[in-house]
Formats: structure tokens, sequence, C-alpha cells
């Protein structure tokens, strides 16, 4: 338990040893936390719970600071279990609370629980006193599911986001101030670009929404990791420009290989990039961390991707980051292709196609090379280099 102010405490948990998130879809190499907030007044308020596995633990840490019987509100600012998880083990100690939940978690707060709790179902502007404090509701549809809602604590200028302005980061600290700068904006960058980047039409008019509603932000209190006191609107603004998605100078070469032909043509593609001036990665899909390489493709506006043909396809660790760039909606990038075969050599022309679907241009043509690539098909992948790094430049 910390306390944010007289009366209002941080009452959630440290997952140090989670690793994965969304079952295996998001790899979380620093843990997370799922933070929930206490608000004692007249009337006592929860804002958010924790993961079901950690609702003993939260139950425990939560009677430190209030009866739980004592309980009137428990906001649900989102459905996803990792936030509501443990409504179940609280609602029965605190029966007659009300839960309350934005219009579409009406629905899924019931869908997840089918319990017969009683509900009050809020819209933006909406608010609840509970004496000298009041609550007021924010919808935000899809930032990141339909119900997400943003709570904000008034007058103590306490705004919870929920997911927004997250990371999945552990540790020791509660506050933006008191933790590495380095880990904490590598993993709010991890935290937008593999959850919050198709949605970027919509974080940049909820953030002049939120603005507009001259709502004085003292500190932010996202629902996973450290809460942003210092210099709260930082995050904002930060969301504001990923959000614009207008990416670097600089490149990133993803490829896979099976006899380190289409290896070689990877380096050779860097070459040309070098050649031109240009920053660039190159990772190795069967050996990188998917979100790793999403966080390098968010900030790359040259994405030059590399498979051999196998079975008339693409190595299959090549595929989910092609269905990550169209789920993911990535805009402002130049693309291109290449790859190695020995007989029927599809793999390119796949790649271009994705990214044509992905509605992301082509610098050049993708380069093929048969069997292990000549110097003249290393020289082309230069030349390919080159061409994405000119595109990167012009463009
Ligand atoms: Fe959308 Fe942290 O759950």
């Amino acid at each position: 338990m910390t306390e944010l102010a007289e009366g209002v405490y941080w009452v959630g948990v440290v997952d140090w040893g989670l690793r994965h998130f969304h079952g295996h879809e998001l790899s979380t190499h620093r843990g997370s936390t799922y933070n929930a907030y206490l608000v004692r007044d007249e009337k006592t308020a929860l804002v958010d719970t924790v993961w079901g596995p950690f609702a003993d633990k939260f139950l425990a840490g939560l009677r430190e600071a209030v009866d739980l019987a004592d309980i009137d509100y428990v906001v649900a600012n989102h459905a996803e279990p990792d936030h509501s998880g443990a409504l179940p083990a609280l609602m029965r100690e605190c029966p007659d609370a009300t839960v309350v939940v934005s219009k579409k978690g009406a629905e899924s707060i019931p869908g997840h629980y089918h319990e017969d709790w009683t509900f009050q179902t809020v819209g933006t502007g909406d608010r609840i006193r509970l004496g000298e404090r009041e609550l007021v509701f924010v919808e935000a549809p899809m930032l990141h599911w339909p119900d997400s809602m943003f709570t904000y604590l008034a007058p103590d200028g306490i705004l919870m986001p929920n997911d927004a302005f997250g990371q999945h980061y552990a540790t020791a600290y509660r506050f933006n101030d008191q933790v590495d700068q380095d880990e904490l904006w590598q993993e709010a960058l991890k935290y937008y670009a593999n959850i919050l980047t198709p949605f970027s039409p919509l974080v940049a008019k909820k953030i002049d929404e939120l603005l507009g509603l001259n709502l004085p932000v003292e500190m932010i209190a996202p629902s996973h990791g450290v809460l942003w006191r210092d210099e709260p609107l930082q995050i904002v603004e930060a969301y504001r420009a990923w959000a614009e998605q207008k990416g670097e100078v600089r490149a990133v070469v993803l490829y896979d290989t099976m006899w380190h032909a289409t290896r070689r043509m990877a380096e050779a593609v860097g070459e040309g990039l070098a050649a031109e001036g240009v920053p660039y990665k190159i990772l190795h899909l069967a050996t990188t961390d998917r979100n790793d390489a999403l966080v390098e493709l968010f900030r790359s506006r040259g994405i030059v991707i590399g498979s051999p043909t196998l079975n008339n396809g693409l190595l299959p660790t090549v595929m989910p980051i092609l269905e990550d760039c169209r789920g993911l909606k990535f805009r402002n990038k130049v693309g291109a292709a290449f790859g190695s075969y020995g007989w029927s050599g599809e793999g390119v022309g796949l790649i271009e196609e994705h990214f044509e679907t992905c509605k992301i241009p082509l610098a050049g043509k993708g380069v093929l090379a048969k069997w292990q690539p000549t110097e003249e098909d290393l020289g082309r992948c230069r030349d390919l280099g080159r061409k994405v790094a000119q595109a990167l430049k012009t463009t």
C-alpha cells in the first residue's frame, strides 16, 4: 500500500515473475504490476482490481487499509482479467457495493463473471460524489477495448486511465521519478507499439478531448507499472507523438535463414543502408523476441524483410511479423523484400504482397538469389538497401 494523497492509496500488486502476457502474445521481460486505487472519504471507492491469481494477496493488502465491507463503489474501468480478475473474490467481501462500469463495460463485466452484482453505468462527464472528493468518468472506447474508461479523482487531480500510459514494469518503486529512466521509457514505448498502435487515431483524439476538459492533472496513475507524478503530462505528450507514427529515418532488416544465404543478403542490405548513412538494425527472427522486434518496426520508417522460400511459402518464423504489420496498422513506412530459393522462389513475392495488404509502399523491386547469393546478387541487395535509404530521406 502506498499513499498517493491523504486518503488515496495504491493497493495493487507487483508481479515480478510475469514473462508473458495475453497468453503468450506479449513478452514482459521486466514483469508487471496490476494497479488498483482506494479512495477513502465519506464513501469509499476502489478503482480496478488485479489479476485473479493475485486476488488473495490483493485482498490481504486492501484489508490493511479498509474494512472490505465498507467499500461502497468498485469502479471497473476495463473488463480484461488482469484488472477485473479479483472482482468475484472482492465482491464476496462487499456484496452491497455498486460496480461502476462504462456503457460497454455493462456488457463486458457481466459477460466475464455472470454475477448478480449491482451495477451503475456511467458515461463521459458523469460524476460520483464521495464526500469532499468526486470521481469523474471519461469513456475511452478502443483504448484499447470497447469498454475502456478513465476515472479522474477531483480535486486531487489524479487520473486513473487504466491501460493507457502504462508499462509492463515491475519495480520496488511506485513513481516515475524513482526508477531507471531508460527502462521506464523502453517499457512505455514497447507497451504503446505492441498494444496501442492500431488505435493511434483514437489516441490523438482522446488526448485532445481530455486536455479540453481542463481537468488539472497532478498525477497519472495507470493500471500497469509506475505512476507519473513528476511532470505527469510528459507521457501524454509522448503518446501524442507516438500516435502520429512519424517514425525515424532508420531501418530494420528482419530475416530468417536456413543455410545462411538469406543472412548474407540481409547483411548486404545493411551495407547499402550504411553507405547512405541511415542507421539500421538487422534482427534474426528465429532468435529475436517478436515484441522487441515490433518496437524496432514502430520506430523505423524502413522495413526490409527477408525469407528463403520453403514449401512454396515463407519460413514460419517470418509469418507472425507480417501478420503484425497488418494488425498493428503501421503507417508512414517504406518496405522491401529479399530472400534465397532453390527451385520455386515464391518467398519474395509473398512478402511484397503482404506489404501491399498493409499499404506499405515498396522502395524497390525485391531481390531473389538462387541457392547461395553471388557477388552480383549481394550487389543487388546493397542497391536495395540504398533505395530504401533514399526513399526514407526523400519522403
Ligand atoms: Fe487491457 Fe491491462 O488489460
